[in-house]
């Protein structure tokens, strides 16, 4: 037994929290910050109501409402030279993970030349960034715990991350509420990012207890409470479960990787626009039948989580029900289950390339449990193709 724990910085969470970023940022020295979020998030009145909170607090901001849903390396800099421009000295990421991933980059790239680009890989980061507050406002990414920054080269298509320990947030603020307005579909595909990030760790072969103590707890949550979410947004036990399940899962993922869905499901955000938590859910299912047998008493215990095992069954076949609950899980949220599905122009003529993507993501790909040959990705592709 042989692991290290890496924690983000301090985390507040309950209804309301949200409120107190303006008194954190203060507390962080900061008199002007940069408020990173999306359209959606202008709309619903929540970057005006977090930027009120900045000012009431003496904290002048600038806000940035441009973060698109697969955020790319452009974007990034752009901001990143607005904050340099504005001499911001705290960054404010409000959204899902697009968003806090391009504030967790652009506080890096304050203090740190040049273009985000440049960062992409493993702790390639030279400086300390400038702190960050981080404000989700669904539940599944987990990146307000994490250490990575995924971002897109428009120039060509390819998805990747910015890994480095200057990355984890100093505070998060999990406030449940922001998330009652979540529609069902994003509720349903950002949850099963979680259920991927907890299942993924827990059969990495980075896993360590630590990591498992949490992979465990957002398993079950998502097996009990996601459904819930999704049919009623309104249910604030189910919202606060959820974005618990997605902070747990966040700290197993960034404790024990990601593994092959996630490798698989890089090349259908970057080269179809696919949604994360949409490419994720869709592909799990077919992965975990892939793994099964590889860890068959994780991916048993994995079923029993979610719900779904009847007691004294072989080893074996408890492994291959995960998969099973899998899918059941993803009929009863209605979304995708197979790439025809997605209407996005995915034919088998592009498996060769997905492949060739999806094993380029060295990391998560050698943190599965089972080898993955190109064969037995286009063969994955394949399946879920109808
Ligand atoms: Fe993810």
């Amino acid at each position: 037994m042989n692991f290290n724990m890496f924690l983000s910085g301090r985390i507040s969470f309950g209804p309301g929290v949200s409120s107190q970023v303006g008194l954190q940022a203060r507390k962080l020295g900061a008199s002007r910050a940069v408020l990173v979020t999306d359209k959606t998030m202008e709309k619903l009145g929540l970057a005006e109501k977090i930027s009120d909170h900045l000012t009431e607090a003496g904290v002048e901001t600038c806000l940035f409402t441009g973060v698109e849903p697969e955020p790319s390396v452009e974007t990034t800099d752009a901001v990143a030279q607005l904050a340099r421009q504005q001499d911001c000295q705290i960054v404010v990421g409000l959204g899902g993970g697009s968003s806090m991933d391009v504030a967790k980059a652009v506080s890096v790239l304050i203090t740190n030349e040049g273009s985000a680009a440049n960062y992409q890989g493993l702790g390639l980061v030279k400086k300390p960034g400038v702190p960050k507050i981080m404000i989700p406002t669904t539940a599944g990414t987990g990146s307000e715990v994490t250490f990575t920054a995924v971002l897109i080269r428009r120039s060509d298509g390819v998805k990747g991350g910015i890994n480095d320990d200057k990355l984890f947030p100093d505070y998060s603020l999990l406030d449940p509420e922001l998330t009652l307005s979540m529609p069902p579909q994003v509720t349903a595909s950002t949850g099963m990012d979680a259920l991927c990030h907890a299942l993924e760790a827990f059969t990495s072969r980075q896993a360590s207890p630590f990591s498992d103590l949490f992979a465990r707890e957002a398993i079950e949550r998502v097996g009990t409470w996601l459904r819930v979410a999704a049919l009623n947004g309104r249910d604030l036990e189910a919202r606060s479960e959820m974005m618990l399940a997605s902070l747990y899962g966040g700290i197993a993922l960034a404790n024990a990787g990601v593994t092959a869905c996630h490798a698989l499901s890089y090349p259908l955000g970057g080269m179809f626009g696919v949604a994360h938590g949409q490419a994720n859910a869709l592909l799990i299912p077919y992965v975990a039948r892939f793994n099964a047998l590889a860890r068959p008493d994780k991916f048993a215990e994995a079923a029993g989580l979610l719900g779904y095992i009847e007691e004294e069954l072989p080893l074996r076949d408890g492994a291959l029900l995960c998969a099973d609950a899998l899918d059941e899980l993803i009929e009863d949220l209605g979304l995708p289950r197979t790439l025809k599905q997605l209407k996005v122009g995915i034919t088998p003529s592009h498996f060769d390339e997905m492949a060739a993507k999806a094993l380029a993501v060295a990391r998560p790909m050698e943190n599965n449990a089972r080898v993955m040959s190109k064969e037995d990705c286009i063969s994955i592709y394949r399946e879920a193709m109808e």
